[in-house]
C-alpha cells in the first residue's frame, strides 16, 4: 500500500461543513490555505477565527514523511512513547547518506556499506511500528512523496525543510524538527502559528526557455530570502493552472529559501492529471467531488489584496531565464550581458565547471525530458559538453521512465555521470576534491535550491548558481555562466556557428509511468516481534534512556555553565558540518554542545570555567564534570536564545549533560517548546539588566521551584564568588501539561506512562 485513500476520503468527507463553518467565524470568504488549515483543526470544528501571524494553533496533520538523517533521533525518541504503531501514516526515506561521486550502481553500493547500521536501524524501526519504508537508491523524499503521498486539501509535516514541495500537489505541508514528528507519531498534536498569507497571482504563460524554476526565482528576489517568513505563499491565475504539476512542486520546494512556512495551489487539472499518472485515480475522483474546498473562493482571487497580508503579481509571459547566485538564492541575475557585466564586475568565475540536474527541487519526468531536449539537440549539432554534467534523477520511477525513454541516455552520450536517485551534491553528498576546504576557486550551476557557501561541494570558493534544469543543460554545452541560449551560438565540431532551439519536453511520460522494483518496503502488520538491535559499540546510534525527572532539591547549589555571549542560534549550540554523522547518537554528538557559542567571560569558544576545580576547558568536558560530580548546571543567554532551526538536538545535547535551566532574555519559540519537551526549564530574566548581575562564579538556588505553577514567577537566588547573594524573577510560559512533562522528566516520559 503505497497510499492511504481511506483517510484521504475521511479528510474530504469533513471538509465541506469545516470549511462552511470556517467561512462563517472568519466572516468573508476564504483563501486555499485557510480552508486547508481549518479542516486540520485539532480540536474538530472551527469555533474561533485565529489572527494571523499571533495565534498558536493546534493541528492534527495527515501525514509525516522523515528523511534518514533526521529520522534517526526522531525514531529514538518515538520508540520511548511507549505505543506498538505511529498514530498518523509516516514514511521514512534514505537520500540523505548516499555520497556521489562513481556514478549510481558504485555509489549506492557504497553508501550501502557505509551507512549499513543507519539503514538497517531505519528499515527495522519502520517495519516494528508500521512505518512505510523507501531503502536507499529509492528516491529523494519529497519527489517521492509527490508520486506517492501527496493529495490536494491534505496537511503534511516532514523532518526535512523542503518537505514544502508537497504544495506542488495543493498540500500544506511543513517542515518540522524531530520532536514536532514524534509528537504527531505519538498521536498528540503540533502547535503553529497560524501563518501570514502571501498570495502571487500568475498571469501570462511560461513559453521557451523559461520554467517553473524562473518564476520561483523570480519570486525570491522580490521577496529575498527572509520575505516569506511565518507566511504561506499561495498561488494562483491563470498562469499557475497552465502549469505541470511537478512545475508548482519546483516552486513550492523553493519557498524555503525565501523563509516560507509553505507555499500551495490550488487543485486543478495539472494536478488530476498527474494523480492518474501516478497510478492514483481514486485520489483524483475523490478531490474532483469536493473541487470547490480544493481552492480558494472565487472572491478572494479576484480581489486577493482584501484577503492576503501581501500581494504580488508576476507575468510569465514577460519572465526569462535566470541565474540566482552565488551564496545566496535571492541575487537574481539574468542570462547574457546582464551575467558578464555582473560577474566581471564581481569577480565570479565565468567559466563553469560543473552543470548539475536534479535534486528534489527539479528531478521530475517534465524537468529531465526538456534538460534532456538541450542534450539531444548538442548531440546532433555536433556539440560537446564543455562543464561536467551530473544528474541525479528523484526518484527509481523517474529514473526507470527516463531510461524506458532513452531521456537518460542522451546525457549518458555526453559523458555525463548519472548519480543515485538520492540528494547527493544538493546536500554535499559529493566527492568532488580530495580537500575541499583548500579547493580553488570556481563556478557551478545546479537545478537545486539551496546555493550558499560549500553546500554542494565543502569548496568555500565554488560559486554556486542556480537555474532551471534546461538552461543547467545548455550552459554545460557552453561552459560560461553568460550564455543565453536565446541569442548565443557555439561552435560546433565542424566549426559552424550553432544555435539551441527552444527546449521541449512531456509533462507526463506519453507511455507511462514504469518502474521495476521503485524500492519500498511495506511494513509488519504487526511488528510487535521486530526486535530493533542497535550495538553497544556503535559510533552513530545510541538507543535513548529517558531522562530522569529533575528534583527540587537538585536545583540547589546549580553552577553556571557558560553565559553565552551575543548570537546564539541551534547551531552554537549543536553545530552541524562533520556532527551530522552523530545524529543517532546523543551521547557522541554531546561532544558539540554549545561549542559554538561565545562565553561573555574571555569572549572565547568552547573555553569555560569548571567551578569545581577551577580549571577552564571546553563546554561539553566541563559539563560532563559538573555531571560526575553530581552537579546541575545553568546556561545563561541573550535575546532569540536557539533561533535556527528546530533540531532537537539542541535541547536533548544539554539535558544529557546535565543542564537543568536555560535562563536568557528571550528565546525563539520553537526552542524553547524543545527545552520543555526535553523536561528542563527554558526561563527568561524579568528583568533583562540582570543578565549582567551573572558571574563566572555564580551559583544558583531555584529556592521555590518547589512552587513551579502556571503564570508564576520563578525566583532565583544568585550567590557570587564572594558569598554576596542577588535575587532575581525569572518569568515563564509553562502551562499545566509542559510542567507535568517538567515533573516526569519529558513529554516522551509522560506519554509513556499514559500509554502504559
Ligand atoms: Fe534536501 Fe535532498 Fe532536496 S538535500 S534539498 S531533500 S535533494
Amino acid at each position: 500500500m503505497a497510499f492511504d485513500i481511506d483517510m484521504i476520503k475521511k479528510v474530504y468527507a469533513q471538509m465541506a461543513e469545516r470549511v462552511d463553518k470556517a467561512r462563517e467565524v472568519v466572516g468573508k470568504p476564504l483563501t486555499l490555505s485557510e480552508k486547508i488549515l481549518y479542516n486540520h483543526l485539532w480540536d474538530g470544528m472551527p469555533t474561533e477565527a485565529f489572527t494571523r501571524g499571533k495565534d498558536y494553533v493546534d493541528f492534527a496533520p495527515d501525514r509525516i514523511a522523515c528523511q534518514d538523517a533526521t529520522a534517526q533521533m526522531a525514531l529514538l525518541q518515538f520508540m520511548q512513547a511507549g505505543k506498538d504503531k505511529v498514530a498518523v501514516p509516516t514514511t521514512v526515506h534514505c537520500d540523505h547518506l548516499i555520497q556521489a561521486k562513481q556514478g549510481a550502481k558504485k555509489d549506492l553500493k557504497r553508501a550501502n556499506e557505509v551507512s549499513n547500521e543507519v539503514f538497517d536501524f531505519l528499515g527495522s524501526v519502520s517495519n516494528k511500528y508500521g512505518i512505510g519504508f523507501w531503502a536507499p537508491g529509492a528516491g529523494i523524499i519529497h519527489q517521492v512523496v509527490l508520486e506517492n503521498y501527496a493529495f490536494p486539501g491534505g496537511m503534511m509535516i516532514g523532518t526535512d525543510s523542503h518537505t514544502v514541495n508537497a504544495g506542488g500537489l495543493g498540500m500544506v505541508a511543513i517542515g518540522v524538527g524531530g520532536a514536532d514528528a514524534v509528537d504527531v507519531m505519538a498521536g498528540m498534536a503540533w502547535e503553529l502559528k497560524f501563518p501570514k498569507l502571501i498570495g502571487v497571482r500568475l498571469t501570462g504563460k511560461l513559453s521557451g526557455w523559461t520554467a517553473p524554476k524562473d518564476v520561483i526565482l523570480k519570486v525570491a528576489e522580490i521577496l529575498t530570502a527572509k520575505g516569506g517568513t511565518g507566511a504561506i505563499v499561495e498561488y494562483f491565475g491563470p498562469g499557475a493552472t497552465a502549469m505541470s504539476c511537478t512545475g508548482k512542486g519546483t516552486i513550492c520546494n523553493m519557498g524555503a529559501e525565501i523563509g516560507a512556512t509553505t507555499s500551495t495551489f490550488g487543485y486543478d487539472e495539472s494536478m488530476e492529471r498527474y494523480l492518474r499518472a501516478t497510478d492514483r485515480a481514486d485520489v483524483a475522483d475523490a478531490a474532483n467531488k469536493v473541487k470547490q474546498h480544493l481552492t480558494a473562493d472565487a472572491e478572494v482571487y479576484a480581489n486577493p489584496e482584501h484577503y492576503f497580508d501581501q500581494v504580488i503579481e508576476i507575468n510569465l509571459s514577460e519572465l526569462g531565464p535566470l541565474l540566482n547566485g552565488p551564496f545566496t538564492p535571492d541575487l537574481s541575475t539574468k542570462v547574457g550581458s546582464d551575467m558578464t557585466e555582473k560577474a566581471t564586475k564581481n569577480d565570479w568565475p565565468l567559466q563553469v565547471e560543473w552543470s548539475l540536474i536534479g535534486s528534489c527541487t527539479n528531478s521530475s519526468y517534465e524537468d529531465l525530458s526538456r534538460a534532456s531536449s538541450i542534450a539531444k539537440q548538442g548531440l546532433e549539432k555536433g556539440l560537446s559538453i564543455k562543464a561536467e554534467l551530473g544528474i541525479n534523477p528523484g526518484s527509481e520511477l523517474v529514473r526507470y521512465t527516463t531510461e524506458r525513454d532513452g531521456i537518460l541516455q542522451r546525457f549518458e552520450k555526453l559523458g555525463a555521470k548519472i548519480f543515485t536517485n538520492a540528494c547527493g551534491p544538493c546536500i554535499g553528498q559529493w566527492a568532488r576534491y580530495e580537500d575541499p576546504k583548500n579547493a580553488p576557486k570556481n563556478s557551478i550551476v545546479h537545478s537545486f535550491n539551496r546555493n550558499f557557501a560549500k553546500r554542494a561541494d565543502g569548496n568555500p570558493n565554488t560559486h554556486a548558481f542556480v537555474a532551471s534544469p534546461e538552461l543547467t543543460a545548455a550552459i554545460a554545452f557552453a561552459g560560461r555562466l553568460d550564455f543565453n541560449p536565446l541569442t548565443d551560438t557555439l561552435t560546433n565540431d565542424k566549426g559552424e556557428q550553432v544555435k539551441f532551439d527552444e527546449p521541449t519536453g512531456w509533462e507526463l511520460p506519453p507511455d507511462g509511468f514504469e518502474v521495476e522494483e521503485n524500492g519500498y518496503v511495506e511494513p509488519l502488520a504487526d511488528g510487535s516481534g521486530v526486535v530493533v538491535s542497535v550495538s553497544d559499540t556503535s559510533e552513530r546510534l545510541q538507543l535513548l534512556t529517558p531522562f530522569e525527572p529533575i528534583k527540587d532539591s537538585e536545583m540547589q547549589g546549580t553552577k553556571l555553565l557558560i553565559k553565552a555571549f551575543g548570537k546564539c542560534t541551534t547551531d552554537h549550540i549543536s553545530m552541524a558540518g562533520p556532527w551530522l554523522r552523530y545524529r543517532g547518537h546523543l551521547d557522541n554528538i554531546s561532544n558539540n554542545c554549545l561549542i559554538g557559542a561565545v562565553n561573555a567571560f574571555g569572549k572565547k569558544t568552547n573555553f569555560v570555567k569548571n567551578q569545581l576545580d577551577g580549571e577552564f576547558g571546553g563546554v561539553p568536558d566541563t559539563a560532563r564534570a559538573y555531571k560526575a560530580a553530581g552537579v546541575k548546571t545553568v546556561v545563561v543567554g541573550d535575546h532569540n536564545y536557539g533561533e535556527g532551526s528546530s533540531r532537537e538536538h539542541a535541547a536533548m545535547e544539554p539535558r544529557h549533560l546535565g543542564v537543568a535551566a536555560v535562563i536568557v532574555k528571550s528565546f525563539a519559540r520553537i526552542h524553547e517548546t524543545n527545552l520543555k519537551k526535553q523536561g528542563m526549564l527554558g526561563l527568561t530574566f524579568a528583568n533583562e539588566a540582570d543578565y549582567d548581575l551573572i558571574q563566572e562564579d555564580d551559583t544558583f538556588n531555584f529556592v521555590d521551584i518547589a512552587d513551579f505553577a502556571p503564570n508564576k514567577q520563578l525566583t532565583l537566588e544568585v550567590v557570587h564568588a564572594d558569598g554576596s547573594k542577588d535575587v532575581i524573577m525569572l518569568n515563564h510560559t509553562y502551562n499545566e501539561a509542559q510542567i507535568e512533562w517538567y515533573r516526569k522528566g519529558s513529554a516522551l516520559n509522560l506519554i509513556k506512562e499514559q500509554n502504559a
